[in-house]
């Protein structure tokens, strides 16, 4: 497996002629979920085609200079995992390499951005725009595989594909959870072991929300189930419509139920789609 940390190591490293390339963009600190979206970049690229996963804690979508100086960055695991799981190649740039000092482009998606995470944290999806495009066009990659975790960054990220006119095709990766149920994320290391152990009720409040038949009861749900921890503080609890990500009071179309929770200094994300004959 070849390492570039450079544009130009990694135009060298890709100028091999027509074989279909498969891109796995992460910020690093891999876990199960990451090493799975690697194994299904395996898959999708086939024996003849070219795996990458990118390494690189991009500043620019850090909300919190605490977080993004927090972020686990353990690159010699990280490595073993994307070697393990059969990637060709890793893009491990730093950010001199990533941004010019003086930089006056940014990719700005103005709709889906503005809601769940868009709207607590300022300028985050135009940093994953900017970044994720770049990645796209410096890897030339024919598909990227993305986790559905993260399911306001895929929708937003689908949206640039679609409105760019990129080539990129988005393969969505189902979220990966711990036995308790947790959803697997390089934030969950950062919890302490008291936080750690109440976290599952997000989970556990999303489930028993969906289960409920009306808006204002699964949001009631959910809040309690979370708001009796004596650690979880509650960054957006919110029900929106699957597609366009407005908050929604019906479930005459498809929605999906998702929130942040602060445990600390530790921001955790999750979702659950919602119907009406739940
Ligand atoms: O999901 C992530 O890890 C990041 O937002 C991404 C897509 C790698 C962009 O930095």
């Amino acid at each position: 497996m070849w390492i570039a940390k450079t544009k130009a190591e990694l135009r060298a490293r890709l100028d091999v002629g027509s074989r279909p390339v498969v891109l796995v963009p992460t910020m690093g600190a891999l876990h199960e979920g990451h090493a799975s979206l690697i194994s299904m970049a395996r898959e999708k690229a086939g024996a003849k085609g070219i795996v990458i996963v990118s390494l690189f804690v991009n500043p620019i979508q850090f909300d919190r200079a605490g977080d993004l100086a927090a972020y686990p960055r353990p690159l010699e695991t990280d490595l073993v995992v994307c070697e393990t799981r059969g990637a060709d190649g890793v893009f491990v740039p730093d950010a001199g390499e990533m941004y010019f000092p003086d930089r006056s482009i940014t990719i700005t998606e103005n709709s889906l951005s503005e809601h769940l995470c868009g709207a607590t944290r300022a300028g985050h999806f135009d940093g994953v725009c900017t970044v994720v495009l770049k990645l796209f066009l410096l890897t030339n990659c024919d598909a990227a595989v993305f986790g559905e975790k993260d399911f306001q960054q895929l929708a937003v990220i689908r949206r640039m594909v679609r409105d760019l006119d990129l080539r990129t095709e988005i393969i969505p990766h189902p979220t990966m959870r711990e036995s308790d149920g947790l959803a697997m994320s390089s934030r969950n290391a950062r919890l302490t072991p008291e936080h750690r152990a109440d976290a599952p009720r997000i989970r556990r409040a999303l489930l028993a929300a969906a289960g409920e038949s009306d808006a204002a009861t699964i949001l009631r749900t959910a809040g309690e189930i979370i708001g009796q921890s004596h650690f979880a503080r509650i960054d957006y609890l919110s029900l929106v419509d699957a597609e366009t990500l407005t908050p929604t009071k019906s479930l005459e179309k498809p929605a999906v139920l998702a929130c942040a929770v602060f445990y600390g200094e530790v921001r955790l994300i999750d979702h659950i789609a919602v119907t009406a004959d739940a």
